[in-house]
């Protein structure tokens, strides 16, 4: 079935508040053509039922390469050094490599790590004590979990920022085509040297341990050694950071949020998860390619065609949660889609949920009058169809 490309992706008010033009597209062409910004040209699936069956086929690739430069975080044209990670492969070279790292990443392991995320945050939260006015998001959603997979990894603090900008140039994609080459050169270069360094220098951190599996049991080529390396850390800078930052506007953008979960510190593992629903970070998945001619919700994608699974979309779609355009915290069922499903379900979502709720309960601990300081309509959000953060979240602490 072909059916006409229509450009309201490209629409500036789209990236304000897509949400009523995702229920329109749900309502009306559940699968439908989209023109990204970049000019590529995919298939948009926007139904919840649609989105996990495509997050599940095999015959939807994430090996192939799309085609066309892209829009989304990971496009294949950048070079065999950032490309080679379980995230652009399929079975059998996807279960190897995700395997390699996985144990770093177990419910357990990640819980090891509290005590060091709590100190984190309280020396974020104390650098924000007694000031007029910060942005949230520089001042604490953003460094928080970067220091922690820096720190994972082994990735020294002093590179922190210059990665900050390489890693938002990248994830923008398109949005930022003139400076998208000049930002992956840097990356690879400054991976290759950290790679070198730590071989001639080994520590305990798991950029360490994967160096081993390299050199001495050959598991891993040195391509799928730096990609690793850039997928984990571009996983660690662009998401958790719009978990934090989303919902802290949600929970400050109506008020009663606030209180209520100051209230019902209980509520809170539930409403992270509400969060998530609601406002993921994720705007939608990285690129499938189509193996074969297949349907999705009774379209008919073709052979080579790219497929985008947007989660945002599927997330509030009203076949499958009770008002989903209401932001409930005690919301019962809630089998969102914000870390996707499937085999490249989300490997740091242990983490990233940790994070969220140490993050979460200290911040509503130590500012309970913690307040926006700019209307909400002024808020900007980031730009790319992959990220939904906002560029900034000015606040008042308040008394700390
Ligand atoms: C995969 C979301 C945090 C590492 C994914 C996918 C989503 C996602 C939707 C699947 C993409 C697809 O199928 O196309 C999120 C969200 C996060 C978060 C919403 C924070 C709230 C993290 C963190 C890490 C991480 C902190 C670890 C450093 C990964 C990796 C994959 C992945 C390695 C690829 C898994 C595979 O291909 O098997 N994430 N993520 N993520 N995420 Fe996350």
């Amino acid at each position: 079935m072909t059916q006409d490309v229509r450009e309201d992706y490209a629409d500036p008010a789209f990236q304000a508040d897509p949400h009523p033009m995702y229920a329109q597209w749900r309502a009306t062409t559940p699968v439908r053509r989209v023109r990204l910004p970049s000019g590529v040209t995919a298939w948009l699936v926007t139904r919840y039922d649609d989105a996990r069956q495509a997050l599940t086929d095999p015959r939807l690739s994430k090996a192939l390469p799309v085609g066309q430069a892209t829009d989304n975080a990971l496009p294949p044209p950048i070079g065999a050094a950032v490309s080679r990670h379980m995230l652009a492969a399929d079975p059998p070279d996807h279960t190897r490599l995700r395997r390699l790292v996985s144990g770093a990443f177990t419910a357990r392991r990640i819980e090891a790590l509290r005590p060091r995320i709590e100190e984190i945050t309280d020396d974020l939260l104390a650098a924000m004590a007694g000031r007029d006015r910060v942005d949230l998001i520089d001042a604490f959603a953003f460094p928080l979990p970067i220091q922690v997979i820096c720190e994972l990894l082994g990735v020294p603090a002093a590179d922190r920022d210059s990665f900050r900008t390489w890693s938002n140039t990248i994830v923008a994609g398109s949005a930022n085509r003139e400076q998208l080459p000049g930002a992956l050169q840097a990356m690879v270069t400054y991976i290759r040297q950290l790679i070198a360094e730590r071989r001639a220098h080994p520590g305990d951190d798991l950029l360490s341990g994967l160096i081993g599996v390299r050199d001495e049991q050959d598991r891993l080529s040195e391509d799928e050694l730096s990609s690793m390396v850039f997928l984990l850390l571009i996983a660690g800078h662009e998401t958790t950071v719009n978990l934090i930052g989303n919902g802290a506007w949600l929970l400050l953008d109506q008020r009663e949020r606030w209180d209520r979960l100051r209230a019902e510190p209980a509520l809170l593992p539930g409403a992270i998860e509400e969060f998530l629903r609601f406002e993921g970070p994720v705007e939608t998945a990285t690129f499938r390619v189509a193996t074969e001619d297949l349907e999705i919700g009774g379209t008919t994608v073709q052979a080579g065609d790219p497929v985008l699974v947007a989660l945002l979309a599927a997330d509030r779609d009203d076949a499958r949660f009770p008002d989903p355009g209401e932001l409930r915290l005690d919301r019962a069922q809630n089998p969102h889609l914000a870390f996707g499903h499937g085999i490249h379900y989300c490997l740091g979502a242990p983490l990233a949920r940790l994070e969220a709720q140490i993050a979460f309960g200290k911040l509503l601990a130590r500012f309970p009058g913690l307040r926006l300081a700019v209307p909400a309509h002024e808020l900007t959000w980031r730009p790319g169809v992959l990220i939904r953060g906002l560029q900034s979240l000015p606040v008042v602490p308040g008394p700390a």
